[in-house]
């Protein structure tokens, strides 16, 4: 089990890292090119994990990936020409995976089982399950007492999947992602209403492949009637990612920047996935975007730059849709609240309990273990923020939680001691480039078996 060891080093941080392709444009690239007549070049893939294991599972469903430099040409077999996967897929520690998987499954021909490891054999399925039965889906999977978990078994789809009309009770960008796969191979028309935004990748990216879909305002719909079921896009350019870099960004919050600042980018800045940015203005954190361009449509692209060192941060509340818009980095901005003046309320973070661990419950003990006062409180949290007061040196297990692990190691350039992160091989479902990216700053973390 791999632990990290941070060792302050009482210098500020300078330099710049190119931030990884975002992983959850990475899954849909991949999937997405499967289901796709014509060969597409997928361009900018970060070499996660995660994504590797949506690589792997659409060469199982009949597509073939060949490597020629740093792109990755996919030629699928079509939506309607998968192939039944030869044997359950392991979708690891990639919640993304599973379900979006589920979905376009649910309506496929053939039948299939999906697993993962321990954290995946954990998480709720009902919320993709349950909509994907109202169609006609057969799916069953583990009682995880009031919910349903992997392993899950989808029967093959003799009648077609039917359309629905279907409100998420969470903003969910997987589960609406799902039921949008379903209803590409459903009859008649699939509605999905979130009572939030939420990443909006999914629904860019078909648009741009020739998918019958629709957006207004929270809702999606697609209406398959009538469609031939041909996607292509020659190229799909995989952004950078904002949730990889707002680890970097943080860093450089926390432990302040010198010579030219800390640059991290480029990145996709589509609203759906720049809370944080905002939270972190509302703390008070001037960060430029700089060059802007754009990846495609939707998807926006700049390089963050974090000059000056921050004149002290203030705490802030945040909850509702701003909370969906930073749904990943709770525990980085938890971990800014924590160096910040004042306390940090964060409140309509559910979601966060069945993260890859229960990150209200694991965000608290990290900040805890450096000696910062935080509450969970309800469905949120409470971080009393210390201003500019050494933390203690920490160990802190990462419960095979990677932001967790990437968020400790932020807090602990500033702490008294060296500080050690348990369990810390995670990193490499999202982000396997962190230590490189962190030590070419300046910070000192070691990696140890
Ligand atoms: C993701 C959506 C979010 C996010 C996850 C990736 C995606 O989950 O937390 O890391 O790629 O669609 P939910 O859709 O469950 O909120």
């Amino acid at each position: 089990m791999t632990s990290f060891v941070v060792t302050p080093t009482g210098r500020p941080l300078s330099g710049h890292v190119v931030a990884p392709g975002d992983k959850s444009i990475g899954h849909r690239a991949l999937l997405f090119s499967a289901l796709a007549a014509t060969p597409v070049r997928v361009q900018g893939l970060g070499s996660g994990a995660d994504n590797g294991r949506t690589a792997k599972a659409i060469v199982a469903l009949g597509a073939t990936t060949a490597r020629a430099g740093d792109e990755l040409v996919v030629h699928g077999p079509g939506l309607r020409h998968l192939s039944a996967p030869p044997a359950p897929i392991d979708c690891g520690n990639s919640g993304t995976t599973i379900r979006l998987l589920t979905g376009l499954l649910a309506g496929q021909p053939f039948a299939s089982e999906l697993f993962g490891d321990e954290s995946l054999s954990r998480r709720p399925m009902a919320r993709v399950i349950a909509p994907l039965r109202a169609m006609g889906a057969h799916i069953t999977g583990k009682d995880g007492g009031a919910d349903v978990t992997p392993p899950l078994r989808i029967a093959a789809c003799v009648e077609r999947l039917r359309g629905c009309d279907h409100t998420l009770a969470i903003a969910s960008a997987q589960v609406k992602t799902a039921l949008v796969l379903a209803g590409l191979t459903a009859t008649g028309t699939t509605r999905v209403r979130e009572p939030w935004r939420s990443r909006d990748h999914s629904e860019h990216l078909l648009a741009a492949m020739g998918a019958p879909l629709t957006v207004a305002d929270r809702a999606v719909e697609i209406d398959g009637d009538g469609w031939d079921g041909r996607l292509a896009i020659d190229r799909i350019v995989v952004p950078g990612d904002p949730s990889s870099a707002a680890f970097l960004v943080a860093a450089a919050l926390v432990a302040g920047v010198d010579g030219a600042g800390v640059t991290v980018g480029p990145i996709t800045v589509n609203p759906t996935r720049t809370g944080f940015l905002d939270v972190l203005a509302q703390m008070g954190a001037v960060i430029e975007r700089r060059d802007p361009f754009g990846y495609f449509r939707g998807e926006d692209g700049a390089t963050l730059a974090v000059a000056a060192a921050p004149a002290g941060l203030r705490g802030t509340s945040l909850g509702g849709e701003l909370v969906v818009r930073a749904i990943d980095e709770v525990p980085i901005l938890a971990a800014v609240a924590a160096i910040a003046e004042g306390e940090t309320v964060i409140t309509d973070a559910g979601e966060l309990k069945v993260k890859e661990s229960d990150r209200i419950a694991t965000t608290v003990a990290m900040l805890r273990g450096f000696g910062v006062e935080a509450e969970a409180q309800g469905d949120g949290l409470v971080v009393v923020g210390r201003g500019r007061r050494p933390l203690r040196a920490a160990r802190v297990h990462a419960e095979g939680d990677h932001r967790i692990a990437m968020a400790a190691s932020v807090l602990a350039l500033v702490a008294d001691g060296p500080s050690r992160i348990d369990d810390a091989d995670n990193v490499a479902t999202s982000y396997p480039g962190f230590v490189a990216a962190l030590t070419g700053l300046g910070a000192d973390l070691r990696v140890e078996p």
